[in-house]
């Protein structure tokens, strides 16, 4: 099975199983991860905003229009941002890193 790796705020690497055609977000939660993916994926917040680590970031599809529009409303945004619930695991995928943005826990309220 493919893993991926997700970097906490606090610099904590978690590298975890990532089951194909699960979202970054889906295998967040699986884990525990602290994400909170408040629209469940429809693309409606982004609350699920994660960096990319660089080298992965040029493998990703394209985000749609409508990923970008939610995107310019994350905190934090960086130039290798995403929406988690966007990315899916495919094989290409596997050992991808994400980090996540360190003001989400704050501007959810924990
Ligand atoms: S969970 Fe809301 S946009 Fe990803």
């Amino acid at each position: 099975m493919p893993k991926m790796t997700f970097i906490e705020q606090d610099g904590t690497r978690r590298e975890v199983d990532a089951p194909l055609g699960l979202s970054v977000l889906e295998i967040a939660h699986k884990h525990g991860v602290d994400i909170e993916g408040a629209c469940e994926g429809s693309l409606a917040c982004s609350t699920c905003h994660v960096i990319v680590d660089q080298t992965w970031f040029r493998k990703l599809a394209t985000p749609t229009e409508d990923e970008e529009d939610m995107l310019d409303l994350a905190f934090g945004l960086t130039e290798t941002s995403r929406l988690g619930c966007q990315i899916v695991m495919t094989e290409a995928l596997d050992g991808l890193v994400v980090k996540l943005p360190a003001s989400t826990r704050n501007m959810m309220g924990g």
